[in-house]
């Protein structure tokens, strides 16, 4: 029988410790809890539901907005969490919207990429799927696919007019997101080779790049097959060789995700405010609302990526490594060592809680 937190620790002090959680191969696998994450997860609150132990997960996934991912690691993991727990790939995206103001951006990816940039405070977005939808030809491939995307289903079930907020023909697209994993990534790399070649304009003379900005840079990473799945790293790789090979200036860009320290830095400030929200009665530090933390526990799968991550962000982060996921071996990564090796997150909670209790 496996003790939570508040039964450890009755007494109602704020924690000098919190977690950070990767999710691909440390929590789920798909959408399949793995390595006992729901028990896990529980002994992180009272008996009452309430949160005991401030928590994220930190994740270079993404695709939906943080509130709507929310709701689905809830359902999926049993526990209650808020949409501040959670922080994707393309969370700091949302810093960037000043820069853009009504400029016409294009949001790449699986799941609602647009939606998710739209909830950011971006005015003008276009999905990839629905600015390629307005260029004829564009994809001389299509007649050979046999899916069907939303967007033609749409407009298949629903005979009103596409009304786009913009005019791409004269509308130069100022900015490319890679929210998430792309889908198509063959029309996707030619559709983004003509944005980027001709300054945001397909089909026109050559121009300016625009800017183009990644959510993360995993080259691999932990879904459900066995073996490990391209991810967003190894688009970024696909677009920026071939991009390189048409065009005569090389491909700019900006990726973000971990292993980025601010990311890190960022997570932090999230979960000091989590004691704060936690704890509102008791009295806090000089600095306001700050909290400071003896120890922070990032809990991941792949080396390069969390651990690496954790390293390069220092104290007072203490790296943890599953065998759950991208990492399979016997000890410790060579590479990237991390401060802790178990076999299943549900260890490195037991593990964090003999050591805080
Ligand atoms: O596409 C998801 C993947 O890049 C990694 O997700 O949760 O392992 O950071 P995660
Ligand atoms: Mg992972």
């Amino acid at each position: 029988f496996r003790r939570s937190y508040s039964q450890l620790h009755p007494q109602s002090e704020r924690p000098s410790f919190g977690i950070a959680f990767d999710i691909d191969g440390v929590v789920l696998r798909g959408r399949t809890p793995i390595g006992g994450s729901p028990q896990a997860l529980r002994r992180l609150y009272g008996d009452d539901g309430t949160l005991k132990i401030p928590f994220l997960f930190l994740t270079n996934g993404g695709g939906v907005t943080e509130s709507k991912r929310a709701l689905e690691l809830s359902e999926l993991l049993g526990v209650h969490i808020s949409p501040v727990q959670v922080v994707q790939g393309h969370s700091p995206f949302k810093e960037l919207v000043n820069r853009f103001e009504d400029e016409l951006i294009v949001a790449v990816g699986k799941g609602e990429p647009a939606t998710v940039m739209s909830e950011y405070g971006f005015k003008k977005v276009l999905s990839i799927d629905e600015h390629a939808s307005y260029f004829s030809d564009i994809d001389p491939l299509s007649p050979y696919k046999q899916w069907k995307t939303k967007q033609m289903l749409d407009s298949m079930y629903n005979s009103k007019e596409v009304n786009p907020r913009c005019n791409v023909y004269s509308d130069r697209v100022k900015g490319v997101f890679v929210v998430s994993d792309p889908v198509d990534w063959g029309r996707d790399i030619q559709v983004l080779c003509d944005i980027l070649k001709t300054g945001g304009l397909p089909g026109k003379e050559k121009g300016h790049q625009p800017p183009l900005y990644f959510a993360s840079d995993d080259l691999e990473y932990q879904a459900a097959f066995p073996s490990e799945r391209l991810g967003m790293g190894a688009f970024r790789i696909g677009l920026q060789s071939i991009f390189n090979a048409v065009h005569d200036s090389p491909l700019e860009y900006t990726s973000f995700g971990k292993p980025n320290p601010f990311v890190f830095k960022n997570a932090e400030a999230i979960l000091s405010n989590l004691v704060y929200n936690m704890y509102p009665h008791q009295e806090f530090a000089m600095e306001g609302r700050g909290h400071t933390f003896t120890t922070l526990y990032m809990i991941g799968d792949n080396p390069k990526v969390d651990i690496n991550g954790a390293l390069k962000a220092g104290r007072p982060w203490f790296s943890i490594l599953t065998r759950t996921g991208v990492f399979r071996g016997k000890d410790n990564d060579t590479q990237f060592p991390a401060d802790l090796v178990v076999d299943t997150v549900e260890e490195a909670i037991d593990h964090i809680l003999r050591k805080e209790c």
